[in-house]
């Protein structure tokens, strides 16, 4: 999943990625790994469905997979019937893979990076933590209310790293008017998020690392031009689960660990290239608390 996410930012690979058949040629002749990568996918999308159906019991879905192949059986015709519907399920299975995994992964990372070059933001985190939840138990979803540093450091690190900077390609269905400028119809959009998330207009100072800047008259307060999903109809489906998970990995790894630097390192926060902003390889000791 990394390969293919450093793969596909590749500014050829961007251009490829509108052409298909070129980018599939380019791929046999062995110029990059995209289509083979997607490929793997594919055939792995194929055996999570047919082990799903093979072991699918009526009326105790274990999953995602079990309820669509739920609706499969009750539907007589439309998007979900036949070979068609298979192939919808797959692919379905891969975009979940792709947009799923490597994301919060990646933001991890960051955390991670992040926790290593600013000891005293960690130690803040480590003693609400240890106040709110202790040490008998790990953080849990509910305590967040009492974790509002915790919380917004992790906002701070998102909206600094931003890791899905232009989101996801989208395509005008008719001819547009935005902001004085004409866009046609079957026009490809991005839409530029890490503009706003680095925007002077809409914070002071973006280029510096400053949870404090969310508090407002003591209190922490969600700042809406964080788009770091996106934003409309299309934003991230899978926002709320990403954040649970990055919230209960990060307090966990954090209140169970002193992530401190490793000999000779030296943090950089600027990004590698890639579809995804991911940090450049870095090394950090976990030191257990
Ligand atoms: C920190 C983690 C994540 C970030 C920063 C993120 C960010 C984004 C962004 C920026 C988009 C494009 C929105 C747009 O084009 O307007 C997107 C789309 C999407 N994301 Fe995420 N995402 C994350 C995690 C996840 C997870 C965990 C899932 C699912 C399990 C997921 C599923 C999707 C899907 C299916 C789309 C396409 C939605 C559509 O086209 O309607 N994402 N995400």
């Amino acid at each position: 999943m990394d390969r293919l996410m450093r793969d596909v930012g590749k500014p050829i690979n961007m251009l490829l990625l509108y052409n298909a058949p070129l980018a599939k040629a380019t791929d046999r002749l062995g110029m990059h790994k995209m289509f083979t990568c997607i490929e793997t996918m594919r055939n792995m999308a194929a055996e999570i469905r047919a082990e799903h159906e093979s072991t699918f019991t009526d009326g105790s879905p274990r999953d995602f997979v079990d309820v669509y192949i739920a609706a499969q059986k009750a539907a007589k015709n439309g998007f979900f019937v036949g070979p068609f519907g298979d192939l919808n399920l797959e692919n379905v299975i891969v975009d979940l893979l792709i947009a799923g995994s490597e994301t919060t992964s990646t933001s991890l990372s960051w955390c991670m990076l992040y926790m290593a070059k600013y000891q005293e933001v960690q130690e803040k985190i480590q003693e609400e933590i240890r106040r709110a939840v202790g040490s008998t138990r790990l953080p849990e979803w509910k305590d967040r209310t009492e974790l509002p540093y915790t919380e917004f450091v992790l906002l701070e690190i998102q909206r600094m790293s931003c890791i899905a900077p232009l989101a996801a390609a989208h395509c005008t269905t008719k001819d547009t008017e935005l902001a004085g400028f004409f866009v046609p119809k079957n026009t490809t959009v991005f839409v530029n998020l890490h503009a706003v998330t680095t925007s002077k207009d809409c914070f002071e100072e973006p280029d510096v690392f400053r949870p404090d800047r969310f508090l407002e008259n003591g209190k922490f307060v969600n700042d809406s031009n964080v788009v770091i999903f996106g934003l409309g109809k299309r934003r991230c489906l899978g926002e709320t689960l990403a954040r649970m998970e990055l919230f209960l990995f990060f307090a966990g790894i954090v209140q169970r660990f002193s992530i401190r630097s490793a000999p000779g390192e030296t943090y950089d926060v600027q990004a590698a290239e890639g579809f995804t902003l991911v940090p450049k390889p870095f090394k950090v000791l976990f030191v257990p608390r």
